[in-house]
């Protein structure tokens, strides 16, 4: 099947659930059995049935499958957000003594957790380059257990070279672990390019309406059971209404990824053609850097870039962006509506350098008129002048 089929299709069964198109919500914390073997079986059947609320409800597979399916992973696993997506697939292959490669432009949340919990627990966190490519290989210690990317990054759009990381890591039996939420697994086909365990805050684009938090962790089928281990050893588990909302609204991702993506095409090539912007950071443009790797590698893009201004001071930031009408001011993005924030990005590099010679702003395109988006943009320039 094609993948808008597979949206369609994959994750239900109406002839299961008398007729209703979508699976309905289930709602349970006990689960009776009717014999004492099947409890026992089913106990032992590595997270496959139903069993306990805990471990997931037919409306939670239902999800998990039709996103594990659409990104072309063996398998997929819901948990309470993107964070903690993040948290259990690093945890999963870690422990005191491991060395751990870590993208230096990834999610500051993400550094965090290497910080505060990793690395305090005897695990050596280093950063890499995110440009470095096929050179991680001389970053691969015999203590390493897994290689960490994010392409491209959340704030400064740099893209990574999966492909050529993944023949690296495998070379030497190391798994590869991204975080796709960028990407969506409508747009990256993350296995295909050799990732071996990918990581989404569902909250963006999968759930799309700005108001569900949620993280999906998919995997191959090698990966699978520690990874879905280390989630029942947290006890995360997500509400059956939660993973409806998801999966309502997996299904019109595609259209909604490809209009946010002309709609963000249009404001990038407009804040590039303006007096006030130095660069656009934003792979889907033909003169951005990782421009060349993300038309090989990606099928679209995510609706979420950056520019930088020409050197301004912060009171002209603030004027900037307190004009904005139609952007309002919140962390996140993936739903249907347009945002900005200012990106606060060097205080979170240690392995390079960023300096980009200019305050940037981070913007979400959602599905309002862009024309209408770029007159918003355009009086706040005139505002930002003024300040
Ligand atoms: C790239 C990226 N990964 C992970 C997360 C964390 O997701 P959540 O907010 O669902 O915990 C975010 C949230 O902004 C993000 O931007």
């Amino acid at each position: 099947m094609k993948k808008d089929t597979l949206l369609t299709h994959a994750g239900r069964d109406p002839g299961k659930y008398q007729g209703m198109v979508n699976t309905p919500v289930f709602r349970t914390s006990t689960v009776i059995f009717p014999t004492l073997e099947e409890y026992e079986t089913r106990s032992g059947d590595d997270y496959k049935s139903v069993r306990y609320g805990r471990y997931g409800t037919p409306t939670t597979f239902a999800l998990e499958e039709a996103v594990a399916k659409l990104e072309g992973g063996h398998a997929a696993v819901a948990v309470p957000s993107g964070l903690a997506a993040i948290a259990a697939a690093i945890s999963a292959f870690v422990k005191s003594g491991d060395h751990l490669l870590v993208a230096d432009s990834v999610y500051a949340p993400t550094r965090n957790f290497c910080e505060r919990r990793i690395r305090p627990n005897g695990v050596a966190v280093e950063y890499y380059d995110p440009l470095i490519g096929a050179g991680i290989q001389q970053l691969i210690k015999p203590n390493t257990k897994a290689i960490y990317c994010e392409a491209p990054g959340s704030l400064t759009f740099e893209m990574q070279d999966i492909p050529a990381i993944a023949q690296a890591a495998h070379g030497q039996g190391l798994p590869v672990l991204a975080d796709n939420t960028w990407g969506t697994p409508y747009f990256f086909h993350s296995f295909a390019k050799g990732v071996d365990v990918s990581i989404h805050s569902a909250t963006k684009y999968i759930v799309g309406h700005a108001d569900v938090m949620m993280g999906i962790i998919v995997t191959g089928e090698k990966h699978w059971l520690p990874v879905r281990r280390t989630v029942a050893d947290y006890g995360y588990s997500v509400s059956p209404e939660d993973c409806y909302l998801a999966l309502r609204g997996l299904r019109t991702i595609g259209v909604r990824l490809k209009q946010q993506m002309e709609n963000a095409l249009k404001v990038a090539q407009w804040l590039k053609s303006r007096p006030e912007v130095k660069r656009v950071l934003y792979p889907a443009l033909e003169s951005d850097p990782g421009h060349r790797i993300w038309k090989r590698d990606f099928e679209g893009a995510a609706a979420l870039f950056s520019f930088v201004l020409n050197p301004v001071g912060d009171q002209a930031v603030t004027a900037f962006v307190n004009a904005l009408q139609l952007f309002a001011i919140g962390s996140s993005w993936g739903g249907y509506e347009s945002l900005v924030v200012v990106a606060d990005i060097e205080k979170h590099r240690t392995a390079t350098k960023w300096n980009p010679g200019g305050p940037t702003i981070r913007l979400h395109i959602g599905l309002e008129d862009p024309d209408d988006l770029i007159a918003d943009l355009e009086q706040a320039f005139g505002k930002m002048g003024e300040a």
